[in-house]
């Protein structure tokens, strides 16, 4: 990553470090309770005055809804941070449960052909927020590790170092160091010894020229990518209300109204890795929201309702009454929500793009 040396930082922990890994381990969390940018939220038609009913703008949509605050969007981040940690706090275990573990056989068969190295896995991890993909894949993988964690917002590495993981599959030890940079900026020469990089909930906040510079510097280091949880655009309720679609259509409208990619970023990621000869393979990796998540669902509830009605205002007044069904139902426990998301595996060889 180019990191200019006024934004560049590295800090490093190491296995035994402080600080426990896991969810909202010793976590600084920003005042307002849990609503992510909660100090940035606003109600749309609030006149409704239905606690909890009210459609509420910013807030996350499996990563991809907090774009517009969290990249220079009309809504300024509370506390100094663009992605909350309580967002990325309550999304951890339902990601978790939904990565493809499909795509790591594959994975761990190219790893394992690459030359032996003393230091063992170099794994780069691109927009790391807190932490998660390491916690999630560094015990998955054997061997020992060093995990370089790349992000724009210095507290959310901070967090990322005190939860980092402390040992791989096999028991051996993982380090961990992180870099704060632009990763729209990042080059091979930054990838310079790496085995792997990471990326979770990331492709759909990034541009189409953000996605083929990663793309382009994954190629030129001759270095595999493993890049989870992209959202594609699909949701599917049960009990079926005559609103999901709308809602639906809505919210992807007003991904697609800003020039980050949101739910086309899978194709196109593809399509940039697959052009410079590597293979690709994308697998489903959808959130299963049922009565373990209520909390989870309520806010991605409020945030995919509200990002709807800032891209349709029209639809507000009916949107409001859905609302209030929809976590009517989540408390309830009666609603399940699929949320379709990708995860996508480029090995650098030339073949094409399969999936
Ligand atoms: C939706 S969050 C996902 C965080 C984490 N990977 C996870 O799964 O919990 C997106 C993360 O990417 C970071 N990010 C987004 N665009 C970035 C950029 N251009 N450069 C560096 N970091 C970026 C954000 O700060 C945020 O931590």
């Amino acid at each position: 990553m180019t990191t200019s040396a006024s934004t560049a930082t590295t800090t490093t922990a190491s296995a035994g470090a402080t600080g426990s890994p896991g969810m909202g381990a010793g976590a600084p969390l920003p005042a307002g309770g849990a609503a992510p940018v909660s100090g940035a939220a606003s109600t749309v038609g609030g006149a409704a005055g239905v606690a909890g009913a009210s459609v509420v703008t910013a807030a996350p949509a499996s990563g991809a809804a907090l774009s517009m605050a969290g990249r220079g969007g009309d809504t300024p981040a509370a506390e100094g941070h663009q992605y909350a940690p309580q967002w990325l706090e309550l999304r951890e275990s339902a990601d978790a449960a939904a990565r493809a573990t499909d795509l790591l056989d594959p994975l761990r068969i190219r790893l394992a052909n690459l030359p032996r190295r003393a230091t063992g896995l170099v794994v780069h991890d691109l927009g790391c927020g807190t932490g998660s993909m390491g916690r999630w894949l560094a015990p998955r993988l054997d061997g020992a590790q060093q995990w370089v964690l790349h992000d724009q917002d210095p507290a959310l590495l901070r967090l990322a170092i005190e939860r980092a993981p402390r040992a791989g599959a096999d028991g051996s030890p993982v380090t961990v160091t992180t870099r704060r940079g632009d990763i729209g900026r990042l080059t091979a020469d930054d990838l310079s010894g790496a085995s792997l990089v990471t990326a979770s909930a990331l492709l759909d906040v990034l541009t189409r020229e953000e996605i083929d510079t990663l793309a382009g510097a994954c190629a030129d280091a001759g270095v595999p990518a493993l890049l989870t949880l992209s959202v594609v655009g699909r949701a599917d309720l049960v009990p079926a209300h005559p609103m999901d679609q709308e809602i639906a259509e809505a919210f992807n409208a007003h991904q697609r109204a800003s020039e980050l990619l949101g739910p086309d970023a899978i194709t196109v990621a593809c399509e940039a890795f697959a052009q410079r000869g590597a293979t690709v393979r994308v697998h489903p990796s959808p959130w299963q929201l049922d009565d373990r998540h209520i909390a989870l669902t309520e806010e991605w509830l409020r945030g995919w309702v509200g990002a709807a009605c800032e891209q349709r205002p029209e639809l507000t007044e009916r949107a409001e009454a859905y609302l209030r069904d929809r976590l009517a139902a989540c408390a309830a426990g009666e609603l399940r929500v699929t949320l379709h998301h990708s995860d996508l595996l480029a090995l650098p060889r030339p073949t094409g793009c399969t999936s």
